[in-house]
Parts: C-alpha cells; structure tokens; sequence
C-alpha cells in the first residue's frame, strides 16, 4: 500500500503524508532491505496518543507513589487493591487488569516467591521481611498505561535486598540498550540477561514486556533474555513495557493450579520484578511511567 506524498499520513495525524511518516518509511525500508526485521505501522504511535498514554501514565505513576507512602507491615493485598482501584476511578481512569481474561482484581501483588499476578486477597497480610511487587495498569479515555515497583516490608533479608536492586538496575540496563534506529529487541535482552545472570540470578522466559497504549498487551513481545543484534530494530514511536522477572534461584516458573494466574518459582527461591512504560524518540527514550 502506498501513500501519494499529499495524502493524510496512515498514523492518523491528519498530517499530509510527505510532511509526517514519509522519510521514516524510507528509512525503514532501506532497513529492511538490509535485512533487519522492522516494527509494523501498527507497532508506531503518533503525538496524539502518546500525549493520551502520557496522561493515563501520570494516574499510573501518582497511584504506584500512593501505594508507596501507605504500604506496610500488617495490611492486606485487597486493601492496596482497594486503594488502588479508587484512586483510578475518582480520577477518571479504569483499572486495566479487572476481568481482563477473567482476572478478578484491580492489580497484581506479587510477594516474596510469586513471580507475578498475584491476586490481591484478605488472607494475605504484609510480613517484616517481604518484598512485594504491585504491577498497575491504568486506562484513561482509551489509552493504557503499566508499571510496578518492588516494595520491602520493614527489615529484609540481605539476598532480598539485592535481587530488588539487581532487577531495577535489569529495568534501567535493559532501557539504557535502546538506541533508535540502531539497536533492537535482543539488545534489551541481552543487557538484562548479562546483568542478571552475572549477579548469579536469572531470568524468567515465559513472560515478558509488551507493545502497550492502545489495548494492555499488544505486540511486540520484549524478551529479558537474548543476543544482541537480534530481533526487531526500535525506532521512534514505538511505546513498549520492559518489566524483567528475575529469580534469586533457577529461572523455572509454574502457575497455580488453584487460581489459574499467579505464577511462583519453581525452587521456591525469591523473585523480583520493576516495569516501565517507555516511548521510543528520535534520539533516545522518554520513560512515561516515571
Ligand atoms: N500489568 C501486567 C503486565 O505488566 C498485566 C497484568 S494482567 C492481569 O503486563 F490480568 F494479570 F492483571
Ligand atoms: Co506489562
Ligand atoms: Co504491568
């Protein structure tokens, strides 16, 4: 399908084509020809929905800030799940996880050997020495937004303390990789993966980030693991999550049979994960959730 230079560009500006994405197809298409793989138009965000998922990002980011300053000892996960789904609410967004493919809660809480989608409960009250971690999705008139932070219940161990550094300094190498128009999907990869496996942790495979702003999960998949060089190029526009999983012990994960979503370690060892919502720029990434 190709655009004549005065029609209105395919990213929904209502820009003519020539004045908006037509040099980015250009390059994107030399990229091509020599052989890297390149996001699809679907994959590309235009000004008006970043400014959106900026917005939906700044209830995001003051509620993980609100969680933060009423966290502790004692509480249960459904009333950080209570705080959590009325704050989105009374600022007019909707929490993005309830009943998304049936999940029952506003947020996930994923402590100590859970790896991820923990379900907030009554039953499960904060402990000294837990380190939890509250992943939210927010929408806000249509646009999506996903970030979680790492929480330490009073005195933690050590090895607790660690890992919880070592997987945001993941988050951080992983974000630092990008570089547009040059590095690609295995550069992420490969700087959490070095940086997690030469701490003596390692990286959960079987989840990922994710493409993000239109809809909770789109493509492309972000891996934690990988090899530089890899995969497909990152250019501007592009708006993604990178939120590695990594495991004091061996990467292996099983989901509970019970409630069919949250996932645990398979050697019971500690895990820890931080999330970010990033935007690829024209030179380098804006990180929306912050
Ligand atoms: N926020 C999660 C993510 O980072 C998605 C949670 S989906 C749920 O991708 F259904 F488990 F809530
Ligand atoms: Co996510
Ligand atoms: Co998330």
């Amino acid at each position: 399908m190709s655009l004549i230079r005065n029609d209105k560009c395919w990213c929904g500006s209502g820009i003519k084509y020539k004045k908006c994405h037509m040099e980015f197809d250009e390059k994107l298409e030399r990229l091509k020809k020599k052989g890297y793989e390149v996001p699809t138009r679907a994959m590309i965000k235009n000004h008006e929905q970043i400014e959106g998922i900026r917005e939906s990002a700044k209830i995001n980011n003051a509620l993980l800030d609100l969680i933060s300053k009423n966290i502790k000892e004692g509480m249960s996960t459904e009333e950080i799940n209570t705080l959590a789904h009325e704050y989105t609410i009374s600022h007019g967004g909707i929490p993005a996880d309830l009943n998304y493919n049936g999940f029952p809660k506003s947020l996930c809480t994923s402590i100590n050997d859970e790896v991820c989608h923990g379900i907030p409960s009554k039953e499960v009250i904060l402990k000294n020495g837990d380190i939890i971690n509250v992943d939210v999705t927010t929408i806000l008139n249509g646009f999506f937004s996903d970030a979680s932070r790492m929480f330490k219940i009073g005195e933690v161990s050590e090895e607790a303390r660690r890992l919880v550094e070592v997987t945001k300094e993941c988050l951080y190498k992983g974000i630092e990789s990008i570089k547009p128009w040059q590095s690609s999907l295995g550069d992420i990869g490969e700087a959490i993966q070095n940086h997690a496996e030469s701490n003596g942790c390692s990286v959960v495979r079987e989840f990922g980030g994710h493409g993000v702003g239109l809809a909770i999960h789109e493509e492309p998949f972000v891996s934690h693991y990988g090899k530089r060089g890899t995969g497909m190029i990152l250019v501007p526009g592009m708006v993604f999550t990178i939120e590695p999983m990594i495991n004091s012990g061996s990467r292996k994960v099983f989901i509970d049979a019970d409630n069919g979503w949250t996932a645990f370690t398979a050697d019971g060892s500690l895990s820890a994960q931080w999330e970010h919502t990033i935007h690829v720029t024209e030179d380098g990434v804006e990180i929306i959730s912050k």
